[in-house]
């Protein structure tokens, strides 16, 4: 069994965060979504992955380097052009061989691992295994129409969903699947669909299954559900002190704050996660908030945030359900000079109450 983690595509949904890095490499907890993507893997007993990059791979190459963090052998292939799940299984062909693999998207995060869904696959030893989850808006997904766990048909974001069973991001495949793959055209956004393989499959007699997850789901391609993902893993935090508090301070709730760090005249009501030599000053972190290494609050509030590295924030009344990218500094402008003053990155996003 081979793993085979998805980990191109331009994250367009997420600019401006994702000019300058990739999607997968956004933290949520202080940890990058690719992080909790290859432990999963490392959990269910699986060591061969190979990751897919886009053109620009560089950073997930950095990141994972040869996976050995992981316990993992890592290999990487480079999809020249994002042009689909089935694509990319095709840019990895000669590397997965006639092995049976798992597919699994780099931007979807499943807190409670996915072991139990291997061994089901094993066990069962389907074509394909497909993992759904109930959603609300169907039209947005690949979506799987069951008769008891058998999937009987599958809609890439259909008009009129069949059910609003979502195909999320991790598949398991036996390598029947590169036959379907090679009898499929590209759809109407100019992709070669994984659904439409998994389709091609069911149309030739193939044997698909269907596990519901248990548990958390969230696929991270947007802010809201960045920040929903990040409040799940908080969620799944143990307190943990290692910088220094004064006695000023108070933390409630299960917090780490990691070593460098000082906290003075400030409150922190987790769950909550402060990282490295940050310095807290007059200051309430409030829950579901994620702070990264290096960043400085002075007389600021924040709650149910991502902070990444480097930060400044001084005067802020109060950050809320806000992602700020690295190195960025927000102050409140002294009563001389009204008026909003930005400094800001191509595609920001600003709002602020009236
Ligand atoms: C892709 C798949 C879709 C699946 C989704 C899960 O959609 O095409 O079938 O339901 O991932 O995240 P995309 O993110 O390319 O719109």
């Amino acid at each position: 069994m081979k793993a085979l983690v998805l980990s191109g595509g331009q994250g367009t949904r997420l600019r401006p965060m994702t000019l300058g890095r990739s999607k997968q490499l956004i933290p949520v907890a202080n940890r990058p979504v690719l992080h909790y993507v290859l432990q999963n893997i490392a959990d269910a007993g699986i060591k061969e992955t190979i990751v897919v990059i886009g053109e620009d791979g560089r950073q997930i190459r950095d990141y994972v380097g040869n996976g050995a963090r992981w316990g993992l052998a890592v290999t990487y292939v480079q999809q020249r052009k994002p042009l689909g799940l089935a694509h990319a299984v095709l840019t990895a062909r000669e590397k997965l061989g006639e092995a049976s693999f798992l597919m699994y998207l780099g931007d979807n995060l499943l807190p409670n691992g996915i072991a139990q869904y291997l061994r089901v696959f094993q066990e069962k030893r389907p074509d394909a295994l497909v993992l759904v989850h109930p959603v609300t808006n169907p039209q947005s997904f690949g979506i799987a129409k069951l008769v008891d766990s058998r999937v009987v048909e599958v809609l890439e974001k259909p008009t009129d969903p069949p059910s609003n069973l979502a195909l999320i991001g991790v598949y398991f495949f036996s390598p029947k699947i590169h036959e379907s793959i090679a009898r499929i055209t590209p759809s109407a956004r100019g992709e070669l669909e994984i659904t439409d393989a998994i389709q091609d499959l069911l149309s030739r007699g193939g044997q698909v299954e269907a596990e519901r997850v248990c548990g958390p789901w969230h696929d991270t391609g947007q802010a809201n559900d960045l920040l929903a993902a990040n409040k799940t893993m908080l969620l799944k935090l143990e307190h943990k002190i290692e910088g220094h508090i004064d006695p000023c301070s108070t933390i409630s709730g299960p917090v780490q704050i990691s070593a460098g760090t000082v906290v003075v005249n400030s409150r922190i009501c987790g769950p909550a996660i402060i990282g490295e030599d940050c310095a807290l000053y007059n200051s309430f972190i409030g829950p579901f908030t994620a702070v990264q290494k290096g960043t400085r609050l002075i007389d600021t509030a924040v709650c149910d945030s991502i902070i990444l590295a480097g930060c400044r924030l001084e005067n802020v009344p109060l950050l809320n359900h806000s992602i700020l990218g690295e190195n960025t500094e927000l102050t409140t402008s002294p009563r001389s000079q009204p008026g909003w003053q930005l400094l800001t990155a191509d595609h920001t996003r600003l709002s602020v109450p009236v």
